[in-house]
């Protein structure tokens, strides 16, 4: 569990959902604070500490109706708050409160219509009755019997149990998923419940956020002295103002320039760092130690570990010399502290860990402060918004860890990264002139290790391929290609001939996440 904090909390079970996710983000959105903790690791203890104001359980991959089904833990039924089941928890919860389920021979997925048989505090003021309104669906089981105390209130085609409730004890379940955005109403359900139903007040917001973030930095760090390291991306920037604002000059920020960022970035974090916030900065040019190490490396993982180990010796040494530091910032973020799910390693779970200078803290002896482990990314974004950085950067692209390095195939000179820096700023220029910056999720050049033929004037080239590669996402897990117009790629490429030495041929990479990668190494 996450420190306390003194708003109303919502407490969602996870049963293994691909988008339990989602239910906390909507509820977050509304100004409601909502954890997400998994069904097999949590105890009564903990749930009655937590003290929610409404629990919500979510869907899930397993069946009621199998042998050994994940079971919410009956703490939930007598704490005497609003319950919501999704899908799987409808499941559940009916099965557990004394209800039948059994699984369906007409199994329902994608997009349904569910048709309001009867009011209940949930819809009030949202759905009435004789409305019929679109949802997503995904599920195989359905219930056949209520338990005691529950009518049903909306029905689909092939589910007469598409919403029940129970007003006296506020329990509902819905079959449908309000949390994604192919059920339009989803939001607005989940606000009714959180805020309607259990009464939640919605003053979770991210200046709220920011000040009890600062008397727990001052309070985790009292005197001592706090060291973070710099990436250039969004996470680290964001941890480091808010730790600034907090601790002021106890705060100093290692920069370890590993010579691999794009053109002009550099320069940008250095000056957005010390001279707009003034921040104590240490900008440790270390690119001739990363490229003599990668000198002639082509493998994909070995250089990515190269350039790892080499980040921790750089960090490391310029951390001694700082002395006395006593704490480690990082930017790590809700996403990567979510216990998951595990089904098949029973009640022990997979906590996922992503330290971005892993193994530093325990080598150092360094304590970890973390003060955005609560926020997924777009909370991350509005916080750096709400701290005064600017919008250019709060809202770029995600930036690899290992740079350029894996956007240049094969081995990485000096002279490779130099060509492949100005065609990625070209490319970039012209998504920004066509306004199309934040509909991509991220876009890049990648330098192929291809010489091919071709003629500029009356003369013979024999120059590099570059490829662009422009995708959609959400959370780069997957991932689509970006559809530019023809004649949008048609500039881009005559530009970068033009203007680019050493580039005769710009191919533009349609492949899909997956089976591509969004990086080509
Ligand atoms: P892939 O190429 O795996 O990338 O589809 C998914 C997302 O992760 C980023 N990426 C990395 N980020 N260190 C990082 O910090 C890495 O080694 C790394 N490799 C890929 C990539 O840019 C995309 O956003």
């Amino acid at each position: 569990m996450s420190e306390q904090t003194a708003h109303d909390r919502i407490l969602i079970i996870d049963f293994g959902s691909q988008v339990t996710q989602l239910i906390a983000r909507r509820i977050r959105e509304s100004g409601v604070y909502s954890e997400i903790w998994p069904f097999n690791a949590v105890t009564e203890e903990r749930i009655r500490a937590f003290d929610p104001r409404a629990v919500i359980l979510s869907g899930g991959p397993a069946s009621v109706t199998e042998a050994t089904t994940p079971r919410a833990p009956d703490a939930v039924f007598q704490l005497g708050v609003p319950l919501l089941g999704i899908c799987y928890g409808q499941h559940t919860m009916c099965a557990q409160l004394g209800g039948e389920v059994e699984p369906s021979d007409h199994r329902e997925f994608g997009r349904a219509y569910i048709d309001v048989v009867d009011h209940c505090d949930l819809f009030d003021g949202l759905w009435a009755v004789g409305d019929r309104e679109p949802v997503w669906m995904s599920h195989g089981d359905r219930v056949i019997r209520l338990p005691p105390g529950f009518r049903v209130v909306a029905v689909s085609d092939s589910s007469p149990f598409a919403a029940v409730a129970d007003d006296s004890r506020q329990f509902y379940g819905v079959l449908f998923h309000p949390e994604v955005v192919h059920t339009p109403h989803g939001a607005a359900l989940l606000q009714a419940f959180t805020q309607r139903v259990a009464g939640c007040r919605g003053d979770w917001t991210m200046a709220a956020f920011r000040n009890e973030a600062i008397g727990r930095i001052r309070n985790q760090v009292g005197d001592g002295k706090v060291i973070l390291g710099l990436s250039g991306g969004v996470d680290s920037a964001v941890a480091a103002v808010l730790l600034h604002e907090a601790i002021g000059d106890q705060l100093t920020c290692i920069f370890v320039d590993h010579g691999l960022m794009r053109a002009g970035e550099a320069d940008a974090v250095v000056d957005l760092f010390r001279r707009h916030y003034n921040i104590p900065l240490v900008h440790v040019d270390a690119g001739e130690m990363f490229l003599s190490r990668l000198d002639g490396v082509d493998d994909p993982e070995a250089k990515r570990k190269i350039i790892g180990a080499t980040f921790i010796d750089v960090f490391d040494a310029e951390a001694e010399k700082l002395k006395g530091a006593r704490f480690l910032g990082q930017g790590t973020l809700y996403p990567d502290v979510i216990e998951s799910v595990s089904f098949a390693g029973g009640p022990s779970v997979t906590i996922k860990s992503h330290h971005n200078v892993g193994g530093l803290p325990e080598r150092m002896n360094l304590e970890l402060i973390e003060p955005l482990r609560e926020l997924f990314k777009d909370e991350v974004r509005a916080l750096g918004r709400e701290l005064g950085l600017p919008e250019a950067f709060v809202g770029r692209h995600p930036f690899p860890g290992p740079g350029l390095a894996i956007r240049v195939p094969g081995a990485v000179t000096t002279e490779k990264l130099e060509i492949l820096r100005k065609a990625d700023q070209v490319f970039l220029e012209e998504i920004r002139t066509a306004g199309l910056y934040d509909a991509i999720w991220q876009a890049f050049a990648v330098l192929l290790p291809v010489r091919t033929v071709g003629v500029m004037g009356d003369g013979r080239t024999y120059d590099f391929v570059c490829a662009l590669r422009a995708v959609t996402s959400t959370d780069g897990m997957t991932a689509d290609y970006y559809p530019f117009p023809h004649d949008f790629l048609g500039r881009v490429a005559t530009r970068i001939i033009n203007e680019v030495k050493g580039i005769n041929r710009v191919v533009y990479d349609i492949t899909s996440k997956p089976p591509g990668t969004i990086e080509w190494e």
